[in-house]
């Protein structure tokens, strides 16, 4: 099973699992084959994330949304099964390895046409889009050095009242553990340290997965 909260023991993980939405037969075949990468498969969502995902995506009714950082593909699967009719998903990553791995679950799902694959660094990407405020949603899930200048990028092309999804953002306690002072740990701390204190935004950190930070721009 890919990676489950920290916050939560195996019976309460188990009991999450077993009362949301079921995972179906593509997700469960891309998690086989994510499993078999390695330990990198830790990267790739859990099921309770997954079911977020698609839920706040069409909850917000999102037509236009960008994910920076892809993997292989789990989360750009769940964000395009949310997105409203005419929908469309941008997806940043470097690896063309694990979203060759995407590709063909998304056009298993049946979503590949409403997503496009930007294989650049994310935030050269995000520097080449139109600066216009058109974006609903994004979701932040890559380098986590880079989460603070994604959302610089994204802030002011999203439109008001669209919102940024930022993954990890509890990094499995080492938050607030005194101890950890490495550049992720650091990274994350000052990333939810700004975007609480951003007035062009309403921030909620969810104790939901690794910690989800949403803001909400105003
Ligand atoms: C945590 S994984 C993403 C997991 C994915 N959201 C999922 O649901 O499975 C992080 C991804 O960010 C990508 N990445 C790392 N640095 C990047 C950068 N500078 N630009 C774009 N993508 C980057 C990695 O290649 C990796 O696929």
């Amino acid at each position: 099973m890919s990676s489950r909260s920290f916050l939560l023991d195996d019976a309460l993980w188990g009991y999450v699992v077993d009362h949301s939405v079921k995972v179906d037969a593509v997700v469960a075949r891309l998690t086989e084959r994510t499993i078999a990468l390695g330990g990198v498969a830790e990267m790739q969502i859990g099921p309770d994330q997954q079911a977020f995902l698609t839920m706040l995506t069409r909850f917000a009714g999102v037509t236009n949304a960008v994910e920076v950082g892809t993997f292989t593909g789990t989360s750009a699967l769940c964000l395009a099964r949310g997105l409203a009719p005419g929908g469309h998903l941008l997806c940043c990553d470097i690896s063309e390895e694990w979203t060759a791995i995407a590709s063909e679950a998304w056009a298993e799902a049946g979503v590949d046409h409403l997503i496009e694959l930007c294989i650049a660094p994310a935030l050269e990407t995000l520097q080449a889009l139109p600066t216009d405020p058109v974006i609903d949603l994004a979701f932040i899930d890559a380098d986590k050095p880079g989460y603070a200048s994604y959302y610089e990028e994204l802030i002011p092309r999203l439109r008001p009242g669209g919102w940024v999804v930022a993954d990890n953002t509890l990094w499995s306690g080492r938050i607030t553990d005194a101890g950890a002072g490495d550049e992720n740990t650091k990274a994350l701390r000052a990333y939810n340290a700004h975007a609480a204190a951003d007035d062009r935004v309403t921030t909620v950190l969810l104790a939901v997965a690794d910690g989800l930070t949403i803001s909400q721009k105003r």
